[in-house]
């Protein structure tokens, strides 16, 4: 892809090898890029802005920064508005994956380059996009599934598993679903028996537990959250229920937010999965590439980790978020 701005730069790069003018005498633009949030749904969510914020201020980049309130019709119109402010690069993460086609083919028309942070989308044209930075929900499924196998080894009885899941249509519900499902098939006793969207949210969460209560009771031994917010809005419709949580269900989540730490100190969440919102300074380095011209890898991905209840207390005093 060529940029106007690219261009620029090696005009001003080729006259400071003629003329030996240094190119700090030049007044340099600012870098512009739009960025379309998908809400303030989650603890993890409020950090990732958050950390795109301090990011692109400590960059010296200028950010214009939308929030879609988890709509997508929010999120088009925002691309389509920086399209019209013809910024330098674009960032978003997706609400969900499908739909972006459209929009994306305008952006790429308009010769902006668009950078995918956090979630993915399902186009098959993969040149809508330079790059895709964020974590691996495949394997954040998966971790949360081999950890509960580990669990059970050597036990006996059926191990009834109520799932929470995220927003409808999302890349993290999808890939942590299709993950978790992967790897509970080594012991067949593990099953799913209840399975709803709590939109990862606290509130959803809660609600979503209250029913999974009325409708199975005893008969639920596990609860899988597709988000750390969902499962301690869960937590507190177990305890109104006159259940303890981690003892009575063992519980599993994902995000690794001080929220979920907090629990497991309190002994009321067995073990959440790392996944980081903290993609700023890498979306920023990102975005200082490509208006230089440097080519990016299609796909980063975030390295991490999963922290069971045990080394909680150890853990928290290093948490960033
Ligand atoms: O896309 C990342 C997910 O979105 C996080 O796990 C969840 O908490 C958030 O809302």
């Amino acid at each position: 892809m060529k940029f106007q701005r690219r261009t620029l730069f090696a005009a001003l790069a080729a006259a400071s090898l003629t003329t030996a003018w240094p190119l700090t005498g030049f007044a340099q633009k600012k870098i512009v890029l739009g960025f379309s949030q998908i809400g303030a749904e989650s603890e993890w969510r409020t950090a990732n802005t958050e950390s795109i914020k301090a990011a692109a201020k400590e960059a010296g980049i200028e950010l214009k920064f939308s929030d879609a309130q988890q709509k997508q019709e929010n999120q088009i119109k925002a691309i389509r508005s920086f399209i019209a402010q013809k910024v330098d690069v674009i960032a978003f993460s997706p609400v969900v994956e499908s739909g972006w086609d459209t929009v994306l083919r305008e952006a790429k028309a308009a010769k902006i380059p668009v950078i995918l942070t956090d979630r993915a989308v399902d186009s098959k044209d993969t040149s809508l996009y330079v790059t895709f930075m964020g974590s691996d929900f495949i394997e954040e499924g998966r971790k949360a599934g081999r950890w509960l196998v580990e669990k059970v080894k050597g036990k006996t009885g059926d191990v009834n598993v109520v799932e929470l899941q995220g927003t409808v249509g999302s890349a993290p519900a999808i890939d942590r679903k299709k993950g978790f499902e992967e790897a509970i098939k080594a012991d067949p006793r593990i099953k799913i028996i209840r399975s709803q969207t709590g939109d990862f949210t606290r509130a959803k969460g809660k609600e979503v537990m209250e029913a999974f209560l009325k409708a199975e009771g005893k008969k639920i031994n596990v609860l899988y959250a597709h988000n750390d917010d969902m499962a301690i809005g869960a937590i507190q419709a177990i305890e109104e229920a006159g259940m303890k949580p981690s003892k009575d269900i063992t519980i599993i989540s994902i995000d690794a937010v001080k929220g979920a730490f907090e629990a497991m100190m309190a002994g009321k969440l067995d073990v959440t999965v790392e996944c980081s919102p903290l993609l700023g300074p890498q979306l920023m380095s990102a975005t200082k590439d490509l208006v230089a011209g440097k080519s990016l890898p299609k796909r980063i991905v975030t390295e991490e980790t999963i922290f069971p209840m045990e080394v909680a207390a150890r853990e928290f005093p290093k948490r960033k978020y």
